[in-house]
């Protein structure tokens, strides 16, 4: 299979992305930018301004929350919530191996998400779980 035909299968390994039309796919692409980071390399920074959310094609990232890490492989996002919300980067996301990641600019993510409501609903959902694995370890921890 050739590169466009491993982004496009990257993508729709990623489940907000999988339901899209291929003409839908083709426009995630070309409004992403491929983005490369060497192993040990801070993809993000906690506190800095965000400029963009990732999407994983290959390689392994991991993000430090509260000392512990969640694993991000291909068809994983990552940076939406200081675009969403118009904050800070909420935590520091570090390549453990290299990745190659698609990043879509703060700017162009909003537009996206309105023209693809079924992108936004599915995005929610992987953010409440990630809220949910927190509080669940929030309780484990408090006994
Ligand atoms: P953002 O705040 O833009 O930058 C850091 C990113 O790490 C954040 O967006 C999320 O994509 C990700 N992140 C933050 N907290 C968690 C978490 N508890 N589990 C998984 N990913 C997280």
């Amino acid at each position: 299979m050739d590169e466009h035909g491993l982004e496009i299968g990257a993508l729709r390994q990623t489940p907000f992305f999988a339901g899209l039309r291929d003409e839908d796919l083709e426009s995630v692409l070309v409004m992403g930018r491929h983005v490369h980071f060497d192993a040990g390399q801070s993809i993000v920074e906690q506190g800095d301004v965000g400029d963009g959310m990732y999407i994983v094609l290959e390689g392994k990232a991991q993000v430090d929350v509260g000392g512990r890490y969640h694993n991000l492989g291909p068809g994983t996002f990552f940076g939406e919530m200081a675009l969403i919300r118009r904050r800070k980067r909420s935590a520091t996301v570090k390549a453990v191996e290299p990745v190659t990641a698609l990043m879509i600019s703060a700017e162009d993510f909003r537009g996206f998400l309105l023209e693809h409501p079924a992108v936004a609903v599915a995005m929610l959902e992987a953010v409440v779980d990630r809220l949910q694995e927190v509080q669940e370890r929030i309780e484990a921890w408090m006994g």
